[in-house]
């Protein structure tokens, strides 16, 4: 029998991604849709033949086994609670919680739960571009990892329904905990803990839209990232090793350029198919299986901490330095 899921958010990332993923994967059923606003959850439920909706997982809880959380972050921690206390397993989306400490108490709620899986969601761990990098650092065949660049901007134009990712009173951060949290995360996964951590941005007191973050990492990697939500920047993450140097278009499931002096090749990893929706569903069916094995996820509550843990690091530095006295114009100095 298939898992049986509540979808507790139906916002964009929902509409967008979770809902049509999950209608494509054998291994689970979307049974119940949670939202507060109630019309979201209906006019969702009506569009994919969903049996229950609910304002509150209170409503549905005794009709489903799992839960995916896909609600802004500064309610995951009651989401969650909520759900271990009715036997659910929990996939929660990124940024797993808004805090460091809202993290572990997720992590402790998970640890008097050890029945229950307790999963996070980041979705570029099931790119197998992604995966080809960090299986390559792993067994050696790609080299020791030297230096990182990260490249990653754009007019922000993400229409969520609430609208909670500009509204400084619910979320602690702009462009980096957002966004900066997809390409932290895969850094993290490659090259092990952050040791070093230099971060500026452009904030005075709002939410910071431009970044600009170097790291040090064990063995002495080094990586620098920019990250813009008012500028167009090329989207790419670029990796030298002691072999080679990688091209990864940063939002290519699939394509990685090696470059070398003056040829450059591009490897299509895994097959290159238009289907966006296939880490979602992977993603999907890798946490369904965890609850029907008893596998480890991909990405437990500890492993995505680690990105919230950097995050908050960066915003800690800065708010030790006193703010400039003008905010820097984006575009002229970013
Ligand atoms: N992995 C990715 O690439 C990706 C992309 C976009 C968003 N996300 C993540 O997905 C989450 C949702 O983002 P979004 O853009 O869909 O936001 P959204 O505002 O569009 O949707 C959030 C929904 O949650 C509902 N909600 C609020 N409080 C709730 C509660 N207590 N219980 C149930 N529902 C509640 C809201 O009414 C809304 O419908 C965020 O954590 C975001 O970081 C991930």
């Amino acid at each position: 029998m298939s898992l049986r899921l509540a979808i507790v958010g139906c916002g964009l990332m929902t509409q967008q991604t979770h809902m049509p993923a999950a209608a494509r994967s054998k291994a689970l059923e979307v049974t119940a849709l949670v939202d507060p606003d109630l019309g979201r959850a209906q006019a969702l439920a009506a569009e994919y033949a969903v049996a229950r909706v609910g304002r509150s997982l209170a409503d549905v809880a005794q009709a489903v086994d799992a839960v995916l959380v896909v609600t802004p972050p500064h309610v995951r921690l009651a989401v969650v609670a909520e759900a271990f206390a009715h036997g659910l397993h929990v996939l929660s989306e990124k940024p797993l919680a808004n805090t460091v400490a809202e993290c572990e108490a997720l992590q402790e709620l998970a640890d008097r739960n050890p029945a229950l899986v307790a999963a996070g969601a980041h979705v570029y761990r099931f790119w197998p571009a992604r995966r080809w990098v960090h299986d390559g650092l792993r067994d050696g065949s790609l080299g020791r990892p030297l230096r990182a660049f990260v490249s990653q901007g754009n007019p922000y134009s993400w229409k969520s329904a609430s609208g909670y990712s500009v509204l400084k009173e619910l979320v602690p951060g702009g462009v980096l905990i957002n966004a900066g949290i997809h390409p932290l995360d895969s850094l993290l996964w490659w090259f092990g803990d952050a040791e070093s951590v230099e971060y500026a941005d452009d904030a005075v007191g709002g939410l910071e839209s431009n970044v600009d973050l170097r790291l040090g990492f064990p063995g002495g990697v080094r990586a620098h990232l920019r990250m813009s939500r008012t500028s167009r920047f090329r989207h790419v993450i670029e990796i030298e090793t002691t072999t080679c140097r990688l091209e990864l278009p940063t939002y290519s499931r699939h394509r990685i350029d090696v470059v070398g002096g003056d040829s450059r090749q591009t490897r299509v990893i895994g097959e290159d198919s238009e289907d966006a929706l296939a880490p979602a569903i992977a993603q999907l069916e890798d946490f369904a299986r965890a609850v029907e094995t008893g596998s480890t996820p991909a990405v437990g509550f500890r492993e995505a901490t680690r990105a919230v843990r950097l995050v908050e690091a960066c915003y800690r530095s800065k708010r030790a330095r006193p703010l400039p006295a003008l905010a820097p114009l984006p575009g002229e100095v970013w």
